[in-house]
């Protein structure tokens, strides 16, 4: 359950938002009181109901295409965010994607599709955020904070992760990005920080989960015995983008079910 007011008149822009985790965030943040952009860079009727869900929840939200990728789009999209509600609060760095291939098959394209999106796609969104946060400085009848900064990372920023270099490399860079953001960043009260799901189940890892044998396999990488949900992180994020957790900086907030405990060790070793 999300206190409702928690983000009480908050702005936020979440990437990636018509689908999986993005979609799920987008929605429980509007719930928590904040108005909402949902970018999307293909899927516009999807983002349009994720829109009308939000909206229905009281508070204001807009679609916004972009590829996060595109530094024109990126800056043109804050812009907008900033034009539509005023200001901005949160940025939810989510938009990612996979293009999974062994080494000798991985393509440059593969490769630096991946990268353009997982690594530089929340550079650019978090520099042009930065900017709106600190040319407004902290509001405290809003936030302790100036801007918080939400990275969407993955349990592969540390394990990892055989046939998909690109990927486990985009978001092992993801890692070093935000800490050195949260570094640069605390002493003008931006906080920065990331989630790392484990396997949760969205379109992006369908073939991990959509059969019994596929559920059965996923299982043994989770301890606590079930695939994740979207809104398992989106409850996560929340919390992050809240000032409950307004001394949390530079912290990785692992939301796995235990996929990170080894647990393979659990009878082994
Ligand atoms: C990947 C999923 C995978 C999960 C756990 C995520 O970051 O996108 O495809 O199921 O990590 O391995």
């Amino acid at each position: 359950m999300i206190p409702d007011q928690l983000l009480k008149g908050q702005k936020a822009l979440v990437t990636g938002a018509n689908s999986g985790i993005g979609k799920a965030t987008a929605v429980a943040m509007g719930r928590a009181g904040a108005d909402v952009v949902v970018n999307y860079v293909a899927g516009r009727e999807e983002a349009e109901k994720v829109v009308e869900e939000i909206k229905s929840l009281g508070v204001r939200a807009v679609a916004h295409e972009a590829d996060v990728s595109d530094e024109d789009q990126v800056v043109a999209m804050v812009n907008r965010t900033v034009e539509e509600f005023g200001t901005l609060d949160i940025l939810v760095a989510n938009a990612g994607l996979q293009r999974d291939a062994p080494l000798t098959e991985m393509t440059l394209a593969r490769w630096q599709k991946v990268l353009d999106v997982n690594l530089t796609g929340q550079f650019l969104c978090a520099r042009e955020a930065t900017k709106e946060f600190l040319r407004r400085g902290v509001v405290p009848e809003v936030s302790r904070a100036a801007g918080k900064i939400i990275c969407m990372s993955s349990v592969h920023q540390v394990i990892p992760w055989a046939g998909h270099v690109n990927y486990a490399s985009s978001k092992g860079g993801v890692q070093m990005m935000m800490e050195t953001l949260a570094q640069e960043l605390a002493p003008k009260k931006v906080r920065v920080n990331a989630i790392a799901p484990g396997a949760i189940q969205t379109p992006i890892n369908r073939g991990a989960w959509d059969t019994p044998e596929a559920r059965e396999d996923l299982l043994k990488l989770i301890p606590y015995d079930r695939v994740g949900d979207p809104e398992d992180i989106a409850l996560a994020a929340v919390a992050l983008a809240s000032d409950l957790m307004d001394y949390v900086v530079g912290a990785t907030l692992f939301v796995d079910g235990g996929m990170t405990l080894f647990p393979g060790f659990a009878t082994g070793g």
